[in-house]
């Protein structure tokens, strides 16, 4: 079923559930006021007639005719002795008959059943002096007051049909006018799934209701989506990209062995160089990009308690050998304890240590320090830096500020945008700042565990 169809049924049912009961109260607070006007004018016409006919008239007997003066329609006055006797009586009712003649000393007023209609019953003392003589009966059978009630209840059930057939027709009506911008919204996702086109749901500004905001989520994702389709199709092409320029070099050079290079040993040495050196390029680039996949698809932390300044000490081993210029070490303290996944903080420090150790041109200095919060790492090289233009764009995959100079250090710019998405995985900050031949400087800062397990 339709939302717009659970809609309506919703708030017809609702309105029926509250007309109903209410037509009820109203019949039912109508036919009791009614009953007792009826009883208050009976009690009048009694009163009327003590007031105006002697005690002894009315219990005199063979005086009906006194009665009949005063008789209403469709009922029966008697009036009786003491013993319940009936003197007097006056009837244009004679089944008002079988009701037994009572005597009483006080008031008396009550309605009740008789053969399935109601009869009015007034008893009124008859007083000589202040000594009570007899009773004077009233008894009515209210046949106006049921035919007004019948029409009452043929109103009201010729209302309320009216009413649930109004209100059946406004809620659908209503309904329809408030899911008019859902379906077209439907309707325009339907052709955005079939088409693949980048279209956008119309915003009606007047109103910034629920279907507004969700038109302008809807919006923003499809931004979004389109965005990140762009950036994998970016990068599906930079990889292409650099398998093409090695394959075609291993294929240049082979060709080349193939027909010329068996006599020639230089030129068997050259091919031979430069196939292992894009096998070793291809193998790295390939290395990075599973690496990049697995960040982006599982990523997941294994945490430990570790010394920030060992691990520092690791990688410079590592890496000192390759290289005559300098990596100093400066730790605020002997030992920095961190927790974090060790490996992958290890690899953020290989591979700005590794850019460092390409483009330096003395030394390169590790800062290491802790505050209550952070811890920060910082590693200063003296090399060529990176102009202010290309900053922004270094954490992009594939992206290297200058690709002769990268081609010839061997990088693939992947190294920062692994970095980053590591960064990211612990809730840290990567910051690079960089001046045209005066050397760069990274940033990195790891927030230091609150609970647990915040990752
Ligand atoms: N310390 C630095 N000094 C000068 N340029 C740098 C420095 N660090 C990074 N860059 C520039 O930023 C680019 C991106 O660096 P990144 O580490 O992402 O890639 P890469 O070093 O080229 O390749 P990879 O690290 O994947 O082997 C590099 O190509 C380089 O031009
Ligand atoms: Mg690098």
């Amino acid at each position: 079923m339709k939302i717009k169809t659970k809609a309506s049924l919703l708030s017809f049912f609702w309105l029926i559930s509250i007309l109903i009961p209410l037509t009820f109260i109203i019949y039912y607070l109508y036919a009791q006021y009614e009953k007792e006007e009826e009883l208050e004018t009976l009690q009048f016409t009694a009163n009327q007639m003590l007031t105006h006919i002697s005690p002894m008239e009315l219990l005199q007997e063979d005086n009906d005719r006194i009665l009949r003066r005063y008789l209403p329609d469709h009922s029966m006055i008697r009036s009786l002795d003491l013993s319940s006797k009936v003197i007097n009586q006056a009837a244009n009712n004679d089944e008002l008959a079988v009701i037994p003649p009572k005597h009483i000393d006080t008031h008396e007023t009550y309605s009740q059943k008789l053969n399935e209609q109601t009869v009015m019953i007034v008893r009124t003392p008859i007083h000589q002096g202040t000594e009570v003589i007899g009773t004077l009966e009233i008894i009515t059978e209210p046949i106006e007051l049921d035919q007004s009630l019948y029409r009452l209840v043929g109103i009201i059930g010729i209302v309320t049909l009216a009413a649930m057939l109004l209100s059946l027709s406004a809620s659908f009506l209503l309904s329809k006018l408030l899911f008019l911008p859902l379906s077209r919204m439907i309707q325009t996702m339907k052709e955005i799934e079939t088409s693949l086109a980048n279209t956008k749901l119309p915003l009606n500004r007047k109103s910034k209701d629920e279907l507004y905001q969700l038109s302008e989520t809807f919006n923003h994702l499809m931004e979004r989506i389109e965005i990140s389709m762009k950036k994998q199709r970016q990068f599906i092409s930079d990889a292409s990209h650099e398998f093409k320029t090695s394959l075609t070099i291993i294929e240049g050079y082979s060709s080349l062995i193939r027909r010329w290079g068996f006599e020639n040993i230089d030129l068997r040495m050259e091919a031979l160089n430069a196939v292992h050196t894009e096998s070793k390029r291809m193998k790295h680039i390939t290395y990075q990009l599973l690496e990049l996949a697995e960040l982006d698809h599982e990523p997941k932390l294994t945490l430990s308690l570790f010394d920030l300044v060992t691990l520092c000490k690791e990688n410079i081993q590592l890496l000192q050998p390759l290289s005559d210029k300098e990596f100093i070490l400066i730790p605020t303290e002997s030992s920095i304890m961190m927790e974090a996944d060790r490996p992958q903080i290890k690899q953020v420090l290989f591979i700005i240590m590794d850019n460092a150790m390409k483009y330096m041109n003395h030394h390169t200095r590790i800062f290491l320090s802790q505050t209550d919060s952070n811890h920060c790492i910082r590693i200063v090289d003296d090399g060529i830096g990176i102009p202010a233009e290309e900053l922004p764009f270094v954490f992009e995959r594939f992206y290297r500020v200058d690709r002769s100079r990268s081609r010839q250090t061997g990088g693939s710019g992947l190294g920062l945008a692994i970095a980053k998405c590591i960064v990211n995985l612990h809730h840290g900050t990567i910051q690079i700042t960089s001046d045209r031949h005066n050397g760069t400087e990274v940033i990195v800062t790891i927030p230091k565990l609150k609970t647990s397990n915040p990752f």
